[in-house]
């Protein structure tokens, strides 16, 4: 049952050693609840709104935990996971993707019978396929000009065609322009803030109103200072955090929510154990880091190698022999894409057993 109320459920006298089966992928509450309360607070401070990306935990659960903390509405990538959100009650949702092909337009316009829908355009071939499906439609389609402002991924590549895009956008029955948005390579701060800036002016001189410029991403989350250019911001991995972020220095080990809880079942070597989590659970995304995650409270470990069923530990020999039988909870390299390979995952607060949550948005690549 979710808690629309959005209020996280609290912890059971049981442990959670003594309730799970390995590898399983653990959220810690308590984290999640500091995470969503930092981010939502340092956000107000610099005015902007929040609307959080779903794609890191994929349950309506926390989604309703971010909107009741204060955000606006959520970010999806799919329309599979946007269906999820609105099924389970989320009304006001941003798809941050280019909707592509018929099939996929039907079912936009189906979803948008049940949540107020934004998606982005970057090229006169979506506006058509968008303007098409919702040429009758009882409500407009709002629709943000993705702008790349070098992420190097979608987005339209100058200010200039930012505008004419919009103005394309305004013209078409059934849509209305909404504004801009980007997802700014990690680093890219004041560059991307100019590029916006640049082109919400543009627009405005051409007699458009901008209402959202939206910008995003975890990495530079608390590096961001006020920006007149932007009023909104789309954070997704900083409700579980990971190593890459770590790595990054965006987080610290005590801001991980997401871990993943595993067995070691060999011990081959002083120096070599074998973990029951491998590539299914753990994904070989290395994000250019090395080895495939971190060990909660041992430095003395890496993780060079997995197979889909094992993992492998290397040890340096300055901490405690492993043995088998013995659990690690291993901090993910990329905490979105584990979300991704379980059915459900489970809440717990410290060493605390919560419950069992499915992940309802998971698999969702349509
Ligand atoms: C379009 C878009 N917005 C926001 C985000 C959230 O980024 P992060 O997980 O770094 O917060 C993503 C992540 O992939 C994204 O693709």
């Amino acid at each position: 049952m979710i808690e629309a109320t959005g209020t996280l459920p609290p912890a059971s006298p049981a442990l959670w050693r003594d309730r799970i089966e390995t590898p399983a992928v653990l959220i810690d509450l308590d984290i999640v609840e500091r995470n969503i309360a930092r981010c939502q607070k340092h956000c107000d401070e610099l005015g902007l709104a929040v609307r959080p990306h779903i794609k890191t935990h994929k349950l309506p659960l926390l989604a309703y935990a971010q909107l009741a903390a204060g955000a606006v509405g959520v970010t999806a990538q799919k329309i599979g996971e946007a269906e999820v959100m609105a099924a389970a009650g989320i009304t006001d949702i941003f798809i941050s993707y280019n909707i592509v092909g018929a099939k996929k337009l039907d079912r936009l316009r189906q979803l948008a019978q049940a949540a107020q829908l934004t998606v982005t355009a970057d090229s006169l071939d979506v506006v058509s396929g968008l303007a098409t499906a919702f040429v009758d439609a009882p409500r407009p389609l709002n629709v943000l000009v993705e702008c790349d402002t070098g992420m190097h991924r979608c987005g339209v590549a100058t200010p200039e065609a930012a505008v004419e895009l919009a103005l394309q956008v305004h013209a078409a029955a059934g849509l209305h322009f909404a504004g801009l948005m980007t997802y700014p390579a990690p680093g890219a701060g004041t560059g991307a803030m100019a590029w916006l800036g640049a082109a919400a002016r543009l627009c405005r001189d051409a007699g458009l109103s901008v209402e959202v410029v939206s910008s995003g991403g975890t990495p530079d989350l608390y590096r961001f200072r006020s920006e007149p250019a932007v009023n909104e911001y789309r954070p997704g991995s900083y409700i579980y955090n990971d190593r890459s972020l770590l790595a990054s220095e965006a987080c610290e080990e005590i801001d991980c929510a997401l871990t993943v809880a595993a067995t070691v079942i060999s011990v081959p070597a002083a120096d070599r154990a074998i973990v029951d989590a491998g590539s299914k659970i753990l994904t070989s995304d290395l994000l250019g880091l090395d080895g495939y995650g971190f060990a909660l409270g041992r430095s003395d470990i890496s993780i060079p190698q997995l197979n889909e069923e094992h993992g492998h530990l290397q040890l340096t020999g300055d901490g405690p022999a492993l043995v088998v039988g013995q659990t690690l909870r291993i901090i993910p390299n990329h905490a979105c894409v584990v979300s991704n390979m379980v059915d459900h995952v489970h809440l717990v607060r410290g060493e605390h057993y919560v419950r069992q949550e499915s992940v309802a948005a998971r698999g969702k690549v349509l």
